[in-house]
């Protein structure tokens, strides 16, 4: 969909069962209020309840966007699509008031947002516009593991805000896709050594629940960080083919 510059949102990453798509959250009067027209009275309101500057635009367009393309892949219509939220406020979709089985996941952030679909639920996504010059190493140590603290002390300059913000993305979509958000201290678990390492993607176990693995998939870009992280099925192999831009 185009409204005469970049597209609203456009393909970011495909596979392993999921879909990602890149959102344009940039101003957008066009967009705005077709965004509008989309969101029920519940969004509106919540909406009109932010106070932080671009943050009801980011919400309105990331929500509208979802909506329009889980309409398409659930064959319903607008107004039949409603969201209803978990334990920690991870939201589903419903069609006409039922649960329905698509699972997806949304993160926002300056100009930027993804929007995550997958065929079973275990889908988490994040995405960091980076901001450089906070007191990583203040911040660090309530999110971040002993090796993720070691490495963030021995980096500087740009490299400590691109490994600050390439972790963090790397643990927000692991709690997201957990479903608990911070209510899980991030600091009780550490992304895999590989991915410490530079790697793009690997396969991730929370301690606290070994049997469970997580695809966990480094999206970012010159713009943001970003990542991806998803459930594997119980029964599947170590052979992983998967593609990222
Ligand atoms: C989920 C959470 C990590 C999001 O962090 P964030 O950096 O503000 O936001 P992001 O842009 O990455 O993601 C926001 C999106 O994540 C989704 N989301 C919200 N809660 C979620 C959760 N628990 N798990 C996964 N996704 C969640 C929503 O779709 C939200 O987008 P929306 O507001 O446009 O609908 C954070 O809000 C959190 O920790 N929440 C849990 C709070 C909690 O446990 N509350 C219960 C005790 S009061």
């Amino acid at each position: 969909m185009t409204t005469g510059r970049d597209p609203w949102w456009s393909p970011w990453h495909e596979g392993e069962g999921a879909v990602v798509l890149h959102v344009d959250l940039r101003p957008d009067e066009g967009r705005e209020t077709r965004a509008s027209s989309l969101l029920d009275d519940e969004e509106r309101r919540r909406r009109d309840r932010f106070v932080v500057e671009g943050a009801a635009r980011r919400f309105s367009l990331c929500r509208a966007a979802l909506r329009i393309n889980l309409a398409e892949r659930l064959g319903c219509s607008n107004d039949e699509l409603s969201f209803g939220y978990l334990e920690h406020g991870k939201p589903f979709a419903k069609v006409n008031g039922t649960r329905s089985p698509v699972s997806f996941n949304v993160s926002h952030s300056g100009s930027n947002g993804l929007i995550g679909f997958a065929e079973h639920d275990g889908l988490g996504v994040d995405l960091e516009e980076r901001a450089p010059g906070r007191n990583f190493d203040g911040i660090g140590s309530s999110v971040y593991g002993p090796a993720e603290q070691r490495a963030l002390t021995a980096a500087e300059g740009h490299r400590k805000t691109d490994l600050f913000y390439r972790l963090w993305s790397l643990k927000e979509a692991l709690i997201k896709a957990l479903g608990t958000g911070f209510s899980l201290n991030p600091s009780r678990f550490e992304v895999p050594p590989a991915m410490l390492g530079g790697a793009r993607s690997s396969v991730f176990r929370f301690p606290h629940a070994p049997s469970d693995r997580w695809w966990l998939l480094d999206l970012g870009e010159p713009r943001f960080a970003a990542a991806m992280a998803y459930r594997l099925p119980r029964a599947a192999g170590s052979t992983l083919h998967v593609s990222a831009n």
